[in-house]
């Protein structure tokens, strides 16, 4: 959709160097994108929070080269540091976006990249980083070719090229909250990019946490690119996608309504089919560990307790995302430290919110 030969520079338009800092946040899924075909097209809608104080910052430094080839000439540093793996995946999604971007290989790049919770905390990164730099090689556009000038057409092809880099990074993009997939109950709403779901926020969904706990830091064994493959074998596939789509029309009903406890059941339904999904596919595996399962029957079970409208979600990963209002802060995280913590590895876990989405810093 966004190919374009004419974004390409010669020395009449030869830039000065010169760096571009975005800091973008993470973001956690409650109607789950699981399954995708073509080229990072989602199986079925998603909807997301946009988290804040889970994020990854972003320098991307530029530079005319005067003899340049058709390859990608970049430096990467991870948190300061030389990182072989994420320089090749770098690599090979900038040469994946040579046909949208054709000045890539005119430039010689520098890209420096932290996150701010600590390195295999058990968090996928992917969506802050896939997104952080979306929108730096969208600042990048604007200030070769001045093309980007409307704010939504920027996110709009932000988002586009998050999505290319990692699916769910192309709701990242986005403050509060977004949907990625065509759906009837959002207006707009595509498969190629994700689109601001604010609207759909009552008050209650405004003020929203999302504590996430860390039960394991290991990597996962099965990765999430491995686990949509599986997905095109699966014998539930398509009562999956067809139940995905009627429970993000039903999510959308709670969030404008502010009914916590439809809410609440969509997010926990989800999170046990997505891992459901997992353990019937062939072959069948398992990223929930029995601490998982402990704190989610704690949380069910202060919910009984308490009344509090305490729910839980899990991303592709055994760390349980607490999400609760603003208006319980202090009775949930008495909670989490009294019952919860002891479940996670070292006591760590995250305090995060829904969020006010990427920042050109
Ligand atoms: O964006 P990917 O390819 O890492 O897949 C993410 C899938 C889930 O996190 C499990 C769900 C989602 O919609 O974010």
């Amino acid at each position: 959709m966004y190919e374009n030969s004419k974004l390409i520079l010669d020395s009449s338009n030869a830039p000065e160097a010169g760096d571009f800092t975005w800091r973008s946040p993470s973001n956690i899924a409650i109607v789950k994108y699981w399954g995708k075909h073509g080229d990072q097209l989602p199986r079925n809608p998603s909807f997301s929070f946009t988290l804040s104080a889970s994020f990854t910052d972003m320098l991307l430094e530029f530079e005319f080269r005067e003899n340049y080839d058709n390859e990608i000439d970049l430096e990467f540093y991870f948190h300061q540091e030389p990182n072989a793996a994420f320089h090749a995946k770098m690599v090979k999604f900038l040469e994946r976006l040579i046909p949208i971007y054709p000045f890539l290989p005119q430039l010689s790049l520098k890209v420096y990249s932290g996150n701010s919770f600590p390195h295999s905390a058990g968090i996928a990164s992917s969506a802050s980083a896939m997104s952080a730099l979306a929108l730096c090689l969208c600042s990048l556009e604007d200030h070769l070719f001045g093309t980007l000038k409307d704010p939504a057409e920027f996110d709009q092809k932000a988002s586009f090229i998050a999505r290319l880099g990692s699916g769910s990074a192309c709701r990242s993009i986005f403050p509060h909250a977004s949907v990625w997939g065509t759906t009837s109950a959002l207006a707009g709403s595509s498969d190629l990019f994700g689109i601001s779901a604010e609207g759909w926020l009552h008050d209650t969904f405004k003020d929203f946490h999302d504590d996430i706990l860390i039960v394991s830091k290991e990597e996962k064994k099965v990765s999430s690119r491995a686990g949509h493959a599986l997905m095109e074998g699966n014998p539930y596939a398509e009562a999956r996608y067809t139940q995905a789509r009627a429970r993000l029309s039903n999510l959308s009903e709670a969030l404008q309504m502010g009914d916590l406890p439809a809410f609440g059941k969509i997010a926990e339904d989800e999170a046990l089919s997505l891992h459901a999904l997992m353990m019937c596919s062939n072959p069948s595996y398992m990223l929930m560990r029995p601490n998982s399962l402990a704190i989610i029957e704690k949380i069910r079970n202060y919910r009984e307790d308490t009344g509090h409208q305490v729910y839980f979600t899990l991303d592709a990963g055994p760390n349980i995302h607490v999400l609760y209002p603003g208006t319980i802060v202090q009775e949930v995280r008495t909670f989490i430290e009294s019952d919860l913590k002891q479940y996670c590895e070292n006591e760590y876990y995250i305090q995060d919110w829904v969020g006010e989405g990427p920042e050109e810093v």
